[in-house]
């Protein structure tokens, strides 16, 4: 049986305040035991919020790194200096670091073996822009970004990772991959996974769908065969639409 998970993508929101307030509100919901919850605020709000979630089943998660362990990296956050305060789950690649902050496939790779020479899981992000989507490049390119950032990986080492499909014409903007279009593309992260190492070790990997995942269109999407979960970004900043979703099993 696969994980299921729901994570939460806080990106640039909410203060300490705000943090431990969300949090407070949220250990107070039943959270399925079959679920695994995750939430990833801002870098300054982490400890803090591994502290108010101990007693409790929701994984304070980091939605990025830096390659190094240490050096001369003014601003930057490693994998180290997050182990040390208790996270030990990092969104790696997501498409604002790849398109704003210009990470590309290269460091993404060296940003996977940090993290996991670190003992982290890794929720890996990929997804095509809208142009890729319209011209039919999507597969290939959806294919590049896991060869490349993941290939170079033994098997063992997948027990650590978690893919997730954000296609970015869908990420904050409302529209939503239809489910059909979801399926089709985990089924084909899937099978490239089990081209190039084993259909068992595909079969065992979750792989999560984000992009304007909303209450009322969660369940439609979970459904889906290949469809282990969300990566969830607006719908996360509040409760009731964080945990309904998280009840759309
Ligand atoms: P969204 O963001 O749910 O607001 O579309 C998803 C994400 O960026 O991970």
């Amino acid at each position: 049986m696969r994980k299921k998970i729901v994570a939460g993508n806080w990106k640039m929101n909410y203060d300490l305040a705000e943090t431990e307030k969300f949090l407070v509100d949220l250990k107070k919901q039943a959270i399925p035991s079959d679920v695994s919850v995750m939430v990833a605020p801002a870098f300054t709000n982490l400890y803090p919020a591994i502290n108010s979630t101990e007693d409790s089943a929701i994984e304070i998660i980091a939605q990025n790194l830096h390659q190094r362990d240490s050096g001369a990296f003014t601003g930057e956050v490693s994998a180290k200096m997050l182990k040390s305060v208790g996270v030990s789950t990092v969104i790696i690649g997501h498409s604002e670091r790849r398109s704003i902050f210009g990470e590309t496939n290269k460091m993404l790779s060296e940003k996977v073996d940090a993290a996991l020479e670190n003992k982290m899981q890794i929720i890996f992000c990929i997804g095509e822009a809208i142009e890729e989507r319209k011209n039919g490049s999507f597969f290939d390119l959806i294919q590049e970004q896991v060869s490349t950032a993941l290939f170079h990986l033994s098997a063992e080492s997948w027990e650590n990772i978690v893919i997730a499909y954000e296609p970015v014409w869908a990420i904050g903007t409302g529209e939503t991959a239809s489910p059909l279009q979801v399926q089709e593309m985990h089924a084909y992260i899937r099978k490239i996974i089990a081209d190039k190492y084993s259909k068992e070790l595909s079969e065992m990997i979750s792989i999560l769908y984000g992009g304007s995942v909303k209450p009322d269109n969660a369940k439609e999407i979970f459904i889906q065969t290949d469809v282990d979960g969300g990566l969830i970004g607006g719908a996360s900043l509040k409760v009731a639409s964080f945990m309904a979703i998280i009840n759309s099993f």
